[in-house]
């Protein structure tokens, strides 16, 4: 049997992690959304892409559930933008009630997958999952990490005018303001960048991945699909390739880093049984104190959360 991926969204980011992953070849996609003929339509479009990128991976799109039964690894991405007049506990509540709906189709029919939660406010949804789905935190993983880094990635690649491939970076905390890039496990070619860079250029690029997000928003009026589909991708291709590959993943945690129950970003090592480790760094008292604040508004909204 091949190996199956459901993404749940067939929006801007759901769709680009469809196509990454037949880009990549990992693994046959349906795509599901509650908009008739959009899943049809992208998928079919992705598939007469195949014989030209030269991809036997296989897209189904649908609105409803049975096809996915029996998927390794779901992608959630359902949700909604806040729209005008909504508040951010409005948005919450909306996204709870797709994502809390989405969660319980697919568990349903895919019992022993691994959830990757993409919709925002990524922390809560995650939670939101898991207790929807009862699955061990192992098999509830949320993507903002890799993005996040992505984006630091870049900034100091460009700041340096040195190939991205020689660029680390790790930001860990939630995905929001309160994000916590450290620039003293970030690194060029193994060097950390607090010995390439000046300071007050690190707190630049510091600030500009911690609007990273918004800074797309501001520019497209809406949020960016292009690294946030990649970067589902690249945890995807981790976990089903059983990589073990070290990446900032949110995960739920029970006692590392002194949070407990609560999806915070954190470096996870990432396999077949999806969170094979969550890996401990040491942080000065500047950064655990930032983690903290960043968990503490995290506990703001899930304890605003009605899913019990
Ligand atoms: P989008 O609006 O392009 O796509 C969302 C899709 O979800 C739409 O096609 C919509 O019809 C579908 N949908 C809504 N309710 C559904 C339901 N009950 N069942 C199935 N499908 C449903 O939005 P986009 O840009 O793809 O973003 C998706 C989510 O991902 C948003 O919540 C966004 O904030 C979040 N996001 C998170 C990032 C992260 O780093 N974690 C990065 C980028 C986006
Ligand atoms: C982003 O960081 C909005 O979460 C989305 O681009």
């Amino acid at each position: 049997m091949k190996t199956k991926v459901t993404v749940v969204g067939a929006g801007n980011v759901g769709a680009t992690v469809a196509q990454g992953i037949a880009i990549k070849e990992i693994a046959d996609v349906v795509l599901v959304d509650i908009v008739e003929g959009v899943p049809q339509g992208k998928s079919l479009d992705l598939n007469e892409t195949a014989p030209v990128i030269k991809t036997d991976s296989i897209l189904l799109g649908t609105n409803g559930y049975d096809d996915t039964a029996n998927s390794d690894v779901v992608v959630i991405t359902a949700g909604l933008p806040r729209k005008p007049g909504m508040s951010r506990d409005d948005l919450l509540w909306k996204n709870e009630e797709i994502v809390a709906g989405v969660t319980r189709e697919v568990v349903k029919r895919s019992p022993n997958s691994i959830l990757v939660i993409v919709s925002n406010p990524l922390d809560a949804m995650c939670e939101v999952a898991r207790r929807v789905s009862g699955f061990p935190r192992e098999r509830v993983i949320g993507m903002a990490g890799v993005l996040d880094s992505a984006r630091m990635r870049y900034f100091i690649a460009a700041e340096l005018n040195v190939s991205v491939e020689n660029t680390h970076a790790f930001v860990l905390g939630g995905h929001g303001d309160t994000m916590v890039p450290l620039p003293r496990y970030s690194t060029v070619a193994g060097i950390p960048i607090t010995e390439l860079i000046a300071k007050e250029r690190i707190d630049a690029i510091v600030d500009r991945t911690r609007n990273g997000g918004a800074e797309i928003v501001n520019l497209l009026k809406t949020s960016a699909w292009y690294a946030p589909g990649a970067s589902t991708v690249e945890m995807v291709d981790a976990i089903l390739k059983d990589k073990r590959k070290i990446l900032p993943c949110a995960a739920f945690l029970t006692g590392e880093y002194g949070l407990d129950k609560l999806f915070v970003g954190v470096p996870v090592k990432l396999g077949r049984n999806g969170i094979e480790q969550i890996v401990e760094i040491k942080l000065t008292d500047d950064e655990r104190a930032a983690l903290q604040k960043s968990a503490d508004a995290v506990k703001e909204l899930v304890d605003k959360l009605k899913t019990a």
